[in-house]
């Protein structure tokens, strides 16, 4: 059974001043299964629905269309005590993660108190000391302030942090992306060394194909709030099947076939057919008539009539 498995599911935000409400529809028809010790990496342009996908796989906002499961249950029917420490997230910055007048000892140490499983003050020092250094800082380093940390071992303090309660499922939002290409690698290492030893699930959000690349073993690809490509990652990166999933690879580099480049311009979301359809270079009549829906092919799944 899936750790997780979203099922058809959407979410609508209410956006607009109070005299002029109107429903964004973030995400919809999003099928995706987190199976044990997966990572999954989601990728997609800005706005396209990876952080609302991701928030909503740990259980911090709600669909409001489709189903949520963790473990095969609606996660949202599941107490907030009974999940306390079994979901995680490690967010892009980690100013947003980490109080600035805490030291890093209380940092780590807090989601052990909120889920009342910290021991003694001397169990604490001892526990954060060793996750600490799993994650590649000495253990003295409990004492210092963010602000007395570079920018990569804040976020390795973050990721200490997200995985002090042993976790079932993690989601890393673009939590890589603030650092120095050099910093970046050693840090995406490190996370899968600590996913091999401790067998979290994850989903591993990335703008960055390079970055998904090093850590997930499945790709999803999200555009306009849609997914549009699920494929295991030797498939994807090989040649994705999807013609969006193409143009994000040539726009990272990953290869330099001009035909698969995409035109950038406005997504028409109130058109019927698929929402790509103006900026796709395999554009056909029938995806300007209808949605094309996610179709298994050779091992992935992907949303494209010329496929
Ligand atoms: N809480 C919210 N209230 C209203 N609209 C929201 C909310 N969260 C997200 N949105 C909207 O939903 C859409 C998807 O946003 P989301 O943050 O998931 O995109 P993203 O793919 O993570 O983008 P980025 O790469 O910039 O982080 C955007 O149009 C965004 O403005
Ligand atoms: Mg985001």
């Amino acid at each position: 059974m899936a750790l997780i498995e979203a099922r058809s599911i959407g979410i609508d935000f209410d956006i607009g001043p109070p005299w002029a409400r109107r429903k964004l529809r973030a995400l919809q028809d999003v099928d995706l299964s987190v199976n044990e010790g997966e990572i999954i990496g989601v990728v997609g342009e800005s706005g396209s629905g990876k952080s609302t996908l991701g928030n909503l796989c740990i259980g911090r906002n709600t669909p409001t269309m489709g189903e949520l499961l963790y473990r095969g249950r609606p996660l949202n029917s599941i107490q907030r005590k009974d999940r306390a420490g079994k979901f995680a997230a490690v967010l892009q910055h980690p100013k947003w993660s980490l109080n600035p007048m805490l030291r890093v000892r209380d940092s780590v140490a807090e989601p052990l108190q909120i889920t009342g499983t910290a021991g003694s003050k001397a169990d604490t020092t001892r526990i954060v000391g060793a996750m600490l250094e799993q994650v590649g800082l000495r253990a003295d380093f409990q004492e210092r302030y963010p602000h007395e940390l570079s920018g990569g071992q804040r976020q390795r303090v973050s990721i200490a942090r997200a995985l002090i309660t042993k976790p079932e499922f993690v989601l890393f939002d673009e939590a890589v992306s603030a650092l120095d290409v050099s910093v970046q690698a050693q840090v995406l290492n490190m996370i899968k060394d600590l996913q091999a030893d401790a067998g979290f699930s994850a989903i591993f959000i990335s703008h960055d194909l390079a970055a998904t690349r090093y850590v997930a073993s499945r790709i999803a690809v999200l555009y306009a709030g849609r997914m549009v490509e699920d494929a295991p990652a030797e498939s994807f990166y090989g040649l994705a099947g999807h013609p969006y999933s193409q143009g994000l690879q040539f726009a990272s580099g990953l290869t330099d076939d001009e035909a698969l480049e995409l035109r950038l311009g406005q997504i028409d979301l109130t058109a019927k057919g698929c929402p790509l359809a103006e900026r796709c270079p395999k554009v056909m009549e029938a995806c300007r008539a209808s949605m094309p829906q996610m179709e298994q092919r050779d091992g992935r799944r992907y949303a494209c009539f010329a496929g």
